[in-house]
């Protein structure tokens, strides 16, 4: 089966194509560089010994896309390509949504032209806003979105309902992830962003590395087990593996839009995840506690009974294994 991966080079996408290549699927990926670059697209063929095809260009470019799709019998869409900056988000809304909206309204109406009517969408917890209570299964209220990041996952999956209530021979995995960490146990691929990280984990790898002099731990006043933000970090492979689950449900039973959490089910606080990796790789980390970050929440974990017993998914790795690979992965990498 071929399947076109936008943001294929990112972060999340990267590893699933692994998983995706590694389980036969033939790949067609496009991606832009805005946010990755150019070597993962090596690694990923040194991980897996095999190859795809690759486009380099931006989904908002109509044609593109409509070559991509003329020159490849794709059979369903794994869509990555986003702007993902919170904070960014609020300074740049407009390009926020143009990034995030108007290019998979582009993606959508060629996949319509071209009868391809099966996608998988990285939606985000973000859309629950502050829930009210955690565990949060599927079918907590979404919205209050508290940034334009936010809103625009909110925005994408209207209209993917929207779609699917017009045309219900769509099939449509929106998958909400929690907060993925980790990277590939090779260490070829992994989290590496551009500019100053703006989450935790790749923060802390900077400031182990000596590349960054000192955590600030936002806040442990919060409503938790010792006053720091409570998260559900699931690691990046676990994630991608969610994808193939999400895919095969999509290719078994033409059922429709389906909507599932993907995390753990377990939070952990800021100082828990410090000490863990701390202690995983025998390293200190230089931090210090400072006012809460606009727009935080106390905890936001997943119930993820649903994507369990409907994908038959459940994550494999501990946060020891997300801390290990992490830090493994910041070792290698050179920018
Ligand atoms: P990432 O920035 O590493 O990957 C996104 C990829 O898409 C990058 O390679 C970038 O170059 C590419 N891209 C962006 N805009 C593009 C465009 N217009 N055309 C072509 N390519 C484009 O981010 P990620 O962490 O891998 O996230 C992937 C998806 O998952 C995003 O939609 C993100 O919003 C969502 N998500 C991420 C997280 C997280 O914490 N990482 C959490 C929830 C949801
Ligand atoms: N934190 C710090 N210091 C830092 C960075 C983060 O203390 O330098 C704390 C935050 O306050 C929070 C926790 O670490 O308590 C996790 O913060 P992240 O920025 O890593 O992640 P968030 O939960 O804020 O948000 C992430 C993604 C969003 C996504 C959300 C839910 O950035 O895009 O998970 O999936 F929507």
């Amino acid at each position: 089966m071929k399947i076109l991966v936008t943001g294929g080079a990112g972060y999340i996408g990267s590893h699933t194509c692994v998983e995706l290549l590694n389980n036969d699927y033939e790949l067609v990926i496009l991606d832009n560089f805005s946010n990755s670059s150019k070597d993962v697209l090596d690694n990923i063929k040194k991980i897996t010994n095999k190859d795809f095809t690759f486009y380099e260009g931006d989904m908002i470019d109509k044609n593109l896309l409509q070559t991509i799709f003329n020159e490849n019998e794709i059979e369903a869409v794994i869509d990555f390509a986003a702007f993902k900056a919170v904070g960014e988000s609020v300074s740049k809304p407009v390009a926020y949504y143009q990034n995030n909206v108007s290019t998979i309204l582009n993606l959508l109406t060629i996949m319509q032209e071209h009868n391809v009517k099966k996608l998988v969408f990285s939606s985000s917890a973000t859309v629950y806003g502050n829930p009210a209570s955690v565990p949060i299964t599927e079918d907590f209220p979404i919205g209050n979105t508290t940034n334009p990041y936010g809103t625009s996952k909110l925005m994408v999956e209207q209209i993917l309902k929207d779609l699917y209530n017009s045309d219900n021979s769509w099939d449509i995995a929106i998958l909400r992830y929690f907060n993925p960490v980790g990277a590939h146990e090779s260490g070829l691929i992994g989290e590496a962003p551009i500019g100053k990280p703006n989450n935790l984990m790749p923060f802390i790898t900077k400031v182990a590395k000596g590349e960054l002099p000192k955590l600030m731990v936002f806040g442990n006043d919060y409503n938790t087990v010792d006053g720091t933000g409570v998260r559900d970090y699931i690691h990046v492979v676990d994630l991608a593996i969610g994808h193939i689950k999400a895919l095969e449900k999509l290719n078994k039973e033409n059922k429709g839009l389906f909507i599932y959490n993907l995390g753990t089910g377990t939070g952990y606080s800021v100082l828990q995840l410090i000490e863990t990796f701390e202690r995983v790789n025998n390293i200190r980390i230089n931090y210090e506690i400072t006012d809460r970050r606009p727009g935080d929440i106390d905890s936001c974990y997943s119930d993820p009974t649903k994507s369990k017993n409907e994908l038959n998914f459940q994550t494999k790795k501990s946060l020891d294994d997300m801390c290990k690979d992490a830090w493994n992965f910041e070792k290698n990498y050179h920018k």
